[in-house]
């Protein structure tokens, strides 16, 4: 009886038509609770901003629990909502430092932030902080049913430890089995190797429920995304992406002189990275004495990287801003020419190619060079045969195996035409993509160019680090038994020209 009753509340809250619209909420505003998701890496905690976290974490539990909103099928008694407040302002803080610094110290001053930004969005919602509380539970609830889902079952002792699921948070996980059982989604059976717990049928359609939730509202391809940080944190992009296609620069500079990039023009370069082509390509030169480049980057890391090669260099001319393609922060008509390298498959490439005509001044031109459309790496033979295993969980999920793999054919010329701009030209290049370097191959497309990284996004925390070690083992294997030949793919980029009306 008292299972039925907990199972209905359950399904009744987690059915509830605003619950996806409020997830995107959450995250929209930085209330980022699965920041482990996205990565590997976990920063120091300098001890000053662990006791500002306890301390915080501590007031917001108090505070609820005055409030005196109940739910019955949550614990919120001070102890359980102190240990939540604090895994949450621990994921937050860390999304702060990924995202707006390269320091790997979880510092207070990034707590001080998740508390202000928690604070703001508790203040913006009819429940206040009680949103937080629900909006935890889904992201939660998803991580520990989707673990007994995708193990099918797991000793009882391991999944309290959270090894397998969520190593960070330990604290809370009795407490949610307990209710768990009481709901009936999770089953106690007691095998060879003791007690396990597997997943029961009011399980499986709750976790069907929740992943509807979190497809709804985004989060799914959201984490997905994120899975890049580390990869632009600790990646040497320059020496990996010349290891993967050595004859992009050439593509590049070929694109580059068909543009007619004169001294004294102002330039902007969106997504402009770690300077490839305003840096080192020597863009930066062609505008010399008094031209300028504006070199936009929404990556820290990236961008701290240009700003270290732009003062060893001593350039005086480049100019970065931080800053995504679809908001770009100037005024209209400022630029002579705005072009843009391997960015716009990233992008809402609409509001992008609108933005950047905005800025371009009347006659002047837009351009953009994309990776080859709907790349596919697995048409590199030793690609398809390593990736295989992950290929075959992306077919079992029903997942597309990437979908920042470059643009659709036509999809930039659309783009182009619907911004308003004339005079369109199109050109394509042929651009060599290898695997011979193992490492540099699997760092750079699959840990940090997004291929397979819905599939890898749905795995148990563990399991997706167990699977890309052993992919990049298998990788070592296989390369020491391929031919040459069958390391590489020649593909086709392709670049677009359009001018903007005078009238
Ligand atoms: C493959 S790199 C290309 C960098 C550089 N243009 C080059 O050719 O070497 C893609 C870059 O796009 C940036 N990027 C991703 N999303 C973006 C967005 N919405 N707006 C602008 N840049 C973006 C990334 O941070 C990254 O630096």
């Amino acid at each position: 009886m008292m299972a039925r009753s907990l199972y209905s509340i359950g399904w009744k809250i987690v059915t509830e038509p605003g619950l996806a619209s409020l997830v995107r909420r959450a995250y929209n505003q930085g209330v980022v609770m699965d920041t482990w998701m996205h990565g590997e890496w976990q920063a120091d905690m300098m001890p000053q901003a662990q006791s500002r976290l306890t301390e915080w974490a501590e007031e917001f539990a108090t505070q609820l629990s005055a409030d005196e909103i109940t739910c019955p099928l949550y614990i919120l008694s001070v102890p359980y909502l102190t240990h939540l407040f604090q895994a949450v302002l621990t994921s937050m803080a860390l999304f702060t430092v990924h995202t707006q610094s390269n320091i790997k110290q979880l510092t207070p001053r990034a707590v001080e932030e998740a508390r202000g930004t928690l604070q703001q969005f508790a203040a913006q919602e009819r429940s206040g902080l009680h949103a937080v509380v629900r909006v935890f539970h889904v992201i939660w609830f998803f991580e520990d049913l989707n673990a007994l889902r995708y193990f099918r079952q797991l000793p009882r002792r391991e999944f309290l430890s959270g090894i397998s699921h969520r190593p960070w948070v330990k604290d809370l996980l009795a407490d949610q089995l307990s209710l768990y059982l009481r709901m009936g989604l999770v089953k106690e059976w007691l095998t060879g190797q003791g007690e396990t717990l597997r997943l029961t049928s009011r399980g499986q359609r709750i976790l069907q429920e929740l992943e509807r939730v979190l497809e709804e509202s985004g989060e799914l391809a959201w984490r997905a995304n994120q899975q890049r940080w580390d990869i632009f944190r600790d990646l040497n992009y320059d020496t990996v992406f010349h290891v993967v296609a050595p004859d992009s620069d050439q593509a590049t500079q070929d694109f580059l002189d068909l543009l007619t990039v004169k001294p004294g023009m102002r330039v902007l370069e969106v997504g402009a990275g770690t300077g490839r082509v305003s840096v080192d390509m020597g863009l930066y030169k062609r505008v010399l004495p008094d031209g300028q480049i504006t070199a936009v980057e929404p990556s820290a890391a990236m961008g701290d990287h240009l700003q270290d090669k732009c003062d060893k260099r001593q350039i005086s001319n480049v100019q970065i801003v931080r800053a995504r393609a679809e908001d770009l922060p100037f005024d209209g008509h400022q630029f002579d020419l705005t072009l843009s390298v391997a960015v716009l498959h990233f992008t809402e490439v609409d509001r992008a190619v609108r933005e950047m005509t905005r800025v371009t001044k009347p006659g002047g031109w837009v351009t953009a060079a994309v990776p080859p459309p709907n790349m596919d790496i697995r048409e590199i033979p030793m690609v398809a045969l390593w990736l295989r295993p992950l290929n075959e969980l992306a077919e079992e999920f029903g997942l597309p195996f990437g979908d920042r793999n470059g643009l659709p054919l036509g999809r930039l010329e659309e783009a182009f035409h619907q911004a308003s701009l004339q005079d369109i030209k199109a050109w394509s290049a042929p651009i060599t993509v290898t695997a011979e370097d193992c490492h540099a191959f699997f760092t750079f497309f699959v840990k940090g160019a997004a291929f397979f990284q819905h599939t890898l996004a749905r795995l148990p925390y563990r399991e997706r680090v167990h699977l890309l070690q052993h992919l990049e083992k298998r990788g070592e294997q296989i390369a020491s038994q391929t031919q040459p030949e069958e390391k590489r793919h020649v593909y086709y980029g392709e670049a677009i020209w359009g001018r903007v009306s005078t009238n």
